[in-house]
């Protein structure tokens, strides 16, 4: 088997970071050419350290990490620390990354990658805001061929949104960056909280991946403890969701999730509904359609994979 070149770019809090684990533990399936991280969850500083202590925590002293955006690309940044804590992954401890941060910026990292890549080969796989993807898209246009598919975690349309009433968290953050990227014509498959909803760390899941019993299953189960305390109460469920390993997941086993080709639109004309992901789940729109949206996942075959591949590691 040929592993799938990918680039991830994400804005490293503890969902990112499991997200992040799970694909090291890929290395037959997945290439990873490198991490480029955002400004998202927590700044810029801290989600590139977050990207680099995972790898390192994973044993890929081998992936390059870049730093990218520090900023949406109009708006102000709106962060998370209720959620993620204060570094992002709070409940991981450890303070220095064994993995050297890039001197090469992010976006001219994805730029280059892509510009010396085949047509059709390199799958993005953004689990952030997506400011690094759009800069990338909007610096060369020549880059759009290259993209296999962009996997990427964000959007809302029947769950409604966890960042205002309509918008999602990713989306709402550079609703721009989102509009580029969701008409930029390449494909694009969407895991956004109609099915993140349904991957929730229940206790006896949160129980197997801590019955792991090696640094990284003890690392994924504390910063999961602390990532879940937010969304149970706020949810009221045995759990919280777990939204960015959908990426990967999809990547690795595309049959746990159900999808549905659809035309999405991206709001960034109205203050009160910014960032919402339009679905037009009944083609009346007529327009073509631009994303294969993620309706259902089996989630206990997505938790039985996590903990396995987690225990490879
Ligand atoms: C998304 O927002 C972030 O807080 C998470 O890391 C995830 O990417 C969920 O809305
Ligand atoms: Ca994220």
């Amino acid at each position: 088997m040929i592993a799938r070149p990918i680039i991830i770019d994400c804005d490293t809090g503890q969902d990112d970071a499991i997200m992040l684990l799970l694909a090291c533990a890929a290395p037959d399936e997945l290439d990873i050419l490198g991490v480029t991280a955002v400004a998202g969850n927590v700044p810029l500083p801290l989600t590139e350290r977050n990207a680099r202590l995972m790898c390192a925590l994973a044993g890929r002293t081998d992936i390059p990490v870049f730093a990218g955006c520090s900023r949406p690309m109009v708006r102000d940044l709106v962060t998370a620390e209720e959620v993620h804590g204060r570094t992002g992954i709070d409940g991981y401890d450890v303070d220095q990354p064994k993995v050297p941060l890039q001197q090469k910026h992010g976006v001219d990292f994805i730029v280059e990658t892509l510009m010396a890549a085949a047509d059709d080969s390199v799958t993005l796989v953004p689990t952030g805001p997506l400011t690094n993807i759009a800069m990338a898209l909007v610096r060369e246009p020549r880059i759009v061929p290259k993209i296999n598919e962009i996997v990427l975690m964000g959007g809302a349309a029947r769950e409604g949104g966890n960042t205002t009433p309509s918008a999602e968290f990713n989306i709402y953050v550079d609703p721009h960056a989102a509009h580029v990227v969701f008409t930029c014509g390449r494909p694009i498959v969407a895991m956004g909280l109609d099915v993140t909803h349904k991957t929730l760390t229940t206790k006896a899941r949160l129980a197997a991946i801590g019955a792991i019993g090696t640094p990284v299953g003890n690392a994924a189960h504390s910063m999961l403890e602390f990532y879940d305390r937010h969304d149970i109460e706020k949810y009221g469920t045995d759990g919280g969701p777990l939204h960015d390993p959908c990426t990967i997941a999809y990547l690795l086993e595309p049959g746990l999730f159900k999808t549905k080709h659809v035309y999405v639109e991206v709001e960034i004309h109205s203050e009160r509904t910014m960032g919402e992901t339009m679905v037009d789940f009944w083609g009346v729109t007529k327009r073509p359609p631009n994303a294969h949206w993620a309706q259902e996942i089996d989630a206990d075959g997505f938790y039985h994979m996590l903990t396995e591949r987690l225990a490879r590691l």
